[in-house]
């Protein structure tokens, strides 16, 4: 007995042993590989400044002596050509990957840098070259708002979901956002914001798809060449991402996007090309997907040939974090940067020059490029920033912002409300707003208005009895009300479950109160994607809470309005007809309750409108047969480590590879071809006001198609509409959509009565399509037509041209 016993107890030392072991190993290769590989590369602080014939400058480099590179009066190609001829063979491979994981994890102590900073340019201490910060994302600084020890508080703004910026088509409103979002960047020492996401929403499960603005191309590029334009007048820089192709979260490391030349131009790289036209963005991400067999971030076509050679991009690209897998062929390609870094590809890359493969050219552009961004820096300026940027003033453009892309899709004469009225709000979103959705483009926001506060802020009651069962609710499933925090928030979206109503219950509320609004809630992010069953469609509960708030509602004539705090497209052919009303809210950052009870009362006339298309049903895009509809979760270990290629033969569809087999057929380019009925269909958007449009004129000038059309407002209350400029070709020898987007514009605030002439500039290349055949732009010469539409399904005016 006594020897089994001495058996088991050493058996289980020796386990134990071997777990410790295993765990310190395991510790010390993470730690080693991705963590702290970078001792001798620590930033140099406390630069002298000296003063050389009443010049003062900061001696970087410690020689006593004023350098080219140290002096802000010379040209930036003068000092990065100083910088780059100082630079040792060692740093120059070293500067072309980031510091490692660290900071990523946030595990960076608020002395060394900045707390919830994702990656940076390593420092070259030598040369006092600082680290350079970067720093997600699309919504907002995701930087940590607490530090150890500090007693203040770090927040930056939640501004609403990059899919609500765009349905406000109000460019100069999105620069406004960026430039703020730029403030807080530059008064929190960030010197890269990730963003904006311009990659398109191909299907509307991608899970990311509230990064993104559009199913179309021009809303892309000119709401994100604003955006972009708007942060870097700060003097940051932005990465606009993930170039390209990046439709879907499932085994988005590993998946080859299979698609054709004319879809790639037309589709998903005329966006980042209009952003790099508009805005020479400093920086691009290149996406973890590969294109047509190629990662996207060892693919010299997309990197050299197309983005810097046809586009003239000038500013650096880097790799998504942990993308690509050869780092030579990376930085060969022209993917300058490879973010964050590991110790693996700063010996890749030692190796390939070593053996040759590494492309020394490549490498000097490469570092080139990195210097520009470096000397550009606020951070090389010795910027000191305040960290106190006006969180308040924010607050009012993110709530301004919000109203503004809120759409109303559905209003049988209940909106606007009577302030005052005594609300019923049902439905668990309705007091526990989603300000966003998860992942790299979340944002650690100090709070988050919910409809319940942003109603009562506006004057209206809320009804107690409603409220109640919410609070029973909540109690009864507290540790569903626990939201993740960290990594966990990364990857799981906070979403509660719903409540159940009974019939009685129902009934009881109705009568006490003055209406009802149900808030359906949905949030999704990095890692996965979404899927029809309680997701796209409603769930059995909340089919079952709008129809008992439908029937008990109407059968004492009150009214039930809907509230969607979405980031991606649902369902709502099966039941728009039963509410009165629906607003589609989406998430509207940290004043998202405020925003839409601003719609709701009427301080702000609607006039959002839908930057994609509402299908009837999921089938109904040509793309739900080539997409994965079992949304898999991510492998954080398949981003970290990689993982082995799949033989061609064991590749399973719409995981390891994707075809895109509906080619341009995306979005309303697709349903108008197929004359398929939607639900609610791009463009549309309703208002509490009407307008009128005029004729439109047209004047072919040089190269461009001048377009202009009077808007009034011919309603009682004031509003601002939003006009789309669509092209269609009459007769054609090429499979071409119906019409596609050219333009839009938005009229000023027009009180009733009044006009505003909308100008719009047509480029006559922007009527191209690409060529497979000679590999090129082509125009189609005849006649064209341009419309102007209040939405695609609802042209008012057309005029045609010969070409
Ligand atoms: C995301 C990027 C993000 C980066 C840094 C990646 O997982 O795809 O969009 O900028 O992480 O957080």
């Amino acid at each position: 007995m006594k020897k089994a016993f001495r058996i088991t107890l050493k058996t289980l030392g020796i386990i134990l042993a071997i777990l410790i072991f295993g765990g310190l190993l395991g510790w010390w290769y993470v730690s080693s590989q991705f963590l702290n590989f970078e001792n001798d590369y620590t930033e140099k602080k406390n630069i002298p400044a000296l003063t050389i014939d009443g010049y003062t400058f900061l001696d970087r480099n410690d020689n006593g002596a004023l350098d080219v590179y140290e002096d802000d009066r010379a040209s930036l190609e003068d000092r990065v050509v100083d910088l780059f001829s100082q630079m040792t063979l060692e740093e120059k491979i070293h500067i072309l990957k980031g510091s490692g994981m660290a900071s990523g994890m946030g595990m960076v102590d608020p002395e060394e840098g900045i707390p919830g900073v994702v990656g940076t340019i390593v420092a070259t201490p030598r040369l006092g070259i600082p680290a350079i910060n970067l720093s997600d994302g699309p919504a907002g600084l995701r930087i940590e708002p607490t530090r150890e020890g500090v007693d203040r508080t770090f927040y930056a703004t939640a501004f609403p979901i990059a899919t609500l910026l765009a349905s406000t088509w109000n460019t100069e409103l999105v620069y406004n956002v960026g430039n703020a979002m730029g403030n807080e960047a530059l008064e929190y020492g960030i010197d890269v914001i990730l963003g904006p996401g311009a990659n398109i929403h191909r299907h509307p499960f991608c899970g990311r798809n509230f990064e993104y603005y559009s199913e179309d191309p021009v809303v892309t590029g000119k709401i994100g060449a604003a955006m972009v334009n708007g942060i870097e007048s700060n003097g940051i820089g932005t990465s606009v991402k993930h170039f390209v192709a990046n439709n879907q979260e499932t085994n988005r490391n590993y998946n080859d996007t299979r698609v054709s030349d004319r879809a790639m131009r037309e589709i998903y790289l005329k966006g980042f090309e209009i952003i790099v036209e508009d805005a020479q963005p400093w920086t691009i991400m290149s996406s973890y997907n590969k294109v047509n067999g190629t990662y996207t971030a060892e693919s010299r076509d997309l990197l050299t040939d197309i983005l810097r050679d046809d586009w003239g991009f000038k500013g650096l690209v880097m790799s998504d974090w942990f993308g690509g897998n050869d780092a030579v062929a990376m930085v060969n390609a022209g993917n300058d940067l490879l973010e964050p870094g590991t110790k693996k590809q700063w010996k890749a890359l030692t190796k390939g020059y070593g053996d040759g493969t590494l492309d020394m050219d490549a490498v000097d552009t490469s570092v080139k490029r990195i210097l520009t961004l470096a000397l550009k820096s606020k951070k090389m300026k010795d910027y000191t920033y305040g960290e106190n940027p006006d969180l308040e003033a924010h607050a009012e453009i993110t709530r301004k912002s919000a109203s503004e892309g809120m759409v109303l899709l559905k209003n049988d004469n209940v909106l606007p409300l009577e302030k005052g009225k005594n609300v019923a709000l049902i439905g668990v979103y309705s007091y526990d707003f989603i300000a966003g959705g998860t992942g790299s483009g979340d944002v650690n926001e100090a709070y988050t208005v919910s409809l319940e506060e942003g109603l009562a802020n506006t004057g209206f009651s809320i009804n107690q009895k409603a409220k109640e069962v919410y609070q029973k609710h909540k109690s009864a499933n507290p540790e569903a009300f626990i939201k993740p925090e960290g990594m966990s928030a990364m990857f799981n979206p906070y979403l509660p479950p719903e409540m159940s109503y009974d019939d009685a219950m129902m009934q009881d509320i109705a009568h006490d109160s003055d209406l009802a609004i149900i808030t359906i809630g949905r949030n999704s992010g990095e890692g996965g994607d979404r899927v029809v069953e309680d997701n796209f469609l409603l769930s059995e509960a909340e089919k079952k809470m709008l129809s008992a708030a439908c029937e008990a509602f109407h059968a004492v004539n009150k009214r039930v309005i809907v509230v969607l705090n979405i980031g991606g497209v649902i369902e709502t052919a099966s039941w728009k007809d039963q509410p009165d009303a629906i607003v589609l809210a989406w998430q509207g950052g940290q004043e998202g309750g405020n925003a839409v009870a601003d719609i709701l009362s009427g301080r702000v006339n609607p006039s959002g409108k839908l930057t994609m298309t509402f299908p009837i049903d999921i089938n109904d895009h040509a793309s739900n047969s080539n997409f994965p509809q079992n949304g898999l979760p991510m492998q954080i270990t398949d981003m970290l480590f990689g993982k082995d290629e799949v033989p061609e033969d064991e590749m399973v569809k719409n995981v390891d590879y994707t075809n895109y087999e509906e080619g341009i057929y995306v979005g309303y380019r697709h349903f108008d071809k197929a004359g398929k009925d939607v639900s609610y269909p791009f463009g549309y958007g309703m208002s509490y006001t009407n307008f009128e449009y005029g004729d439109m004129e047209l004047i072919h000038e040089n190269d461009t198609l001048k377009v202009s059309i009077p808007i009034t407002n011919i309603g009682d209350v004031k509003g601002k509409e939003v006009v789309q400029f669509y092209v269609s070709k009459d007769s054609t020898q090429i499979d071409r959509p119906v019409q596609e987007l050219k333009a839009f514009a938005k009229t000023t605030m027009l009180t009733s009565g009044t006009t505003d002439t909308l100008e719009v500039n047509i480029p006559v290349k922007s009527l191209r399509y690409w060529n497979e055949k000679s590999s090129q732009w082509t125009l189609e010469p005849g006649s064209y037509v341009i419309r102007a539409g209040a939405s695609s399904r609802d042209i008012e005016k057309s005029v045609r041209i010969k070409i």
